[in-house]
């Protein structure tokens, strides 16, 4: 069975999936391994496993346009965003990033973890916490930044690796 690997990873927490599911998978079978521009010959792979940063929500645009591309694939979604500890926060995006998808193609497994942010956004919070001291939702954003700042970490990858071996 033939497999690829297409991400997009602004800042390469989901670069670290796509690597694993590669670890796992092994190279013989791997069709094409990359980001949204590198796909090339990625849609005639078996199965298809696609990689996404959240970006307000959803998948960034160049992965939207991917996904809207494949037909009669066999898709594995995976992810990462920078708000965690809910899986129903995953799941919503997750279905929204399968909106992307033509009915046509199947949806065999998704993953997803919490990614760390980039240190300007703590700032932007701080900041915000100046201007409304003791705010219980800043607060908590903060705390968010914080427990992000460890994935995605082993166990993640672990997690993935067992959502990947479910498939096969
Ligand atoms: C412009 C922008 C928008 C983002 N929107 C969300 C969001 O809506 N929800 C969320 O949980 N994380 C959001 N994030 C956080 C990233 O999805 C998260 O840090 C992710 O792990 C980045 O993955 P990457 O390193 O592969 O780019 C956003 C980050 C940026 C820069």
């Amino acid at each position: 069975m033939t497999y690829a690997v297409i991400y997009a990873s602004a800042t390469g927490n989901t670069k670290l999936l796509a690597e694993e599911i590669r670890k796992r998978m092994g190279e013989v079978e791997c069709v094409c391994f990359g980001t949204v521009e590198e796909a090339g010959t990625a849609i005639e792979a078996d199965i298809i496993f696609a990689g996404f940063w959240t970006d307000k929500g959803n998948c960034s645009d160049e992965l939207g346009r991917f996904l809207a591309g494949l037909h009669d694939r066999k898709v594995f979604l995976f992810g990462t965003a920078g708000f965690g500890g809910a899986q129903s926060y995953f799941d919503q995006i997750l279905e929204r990033v399968k909106g992307h998808l033509a009915a046509d193609n199947e949806v065999v497994g998704t993953y997803m973890c919490q990614g760390k942010m980039p240190q300007s956004v703590r700032k932007r919070y701080e900041g915000m916490l100046e201007q409304n001291p003791g705010d219980e939702r800043i607060k908590g954003m903060i705390e968010n930044f914080d427990r992000a700042v460890q994935h995605p970490d082993e166990t993640d990858l672990k997690a993935l690796g067992e959502a990947v071996r479910q498939v096969l």
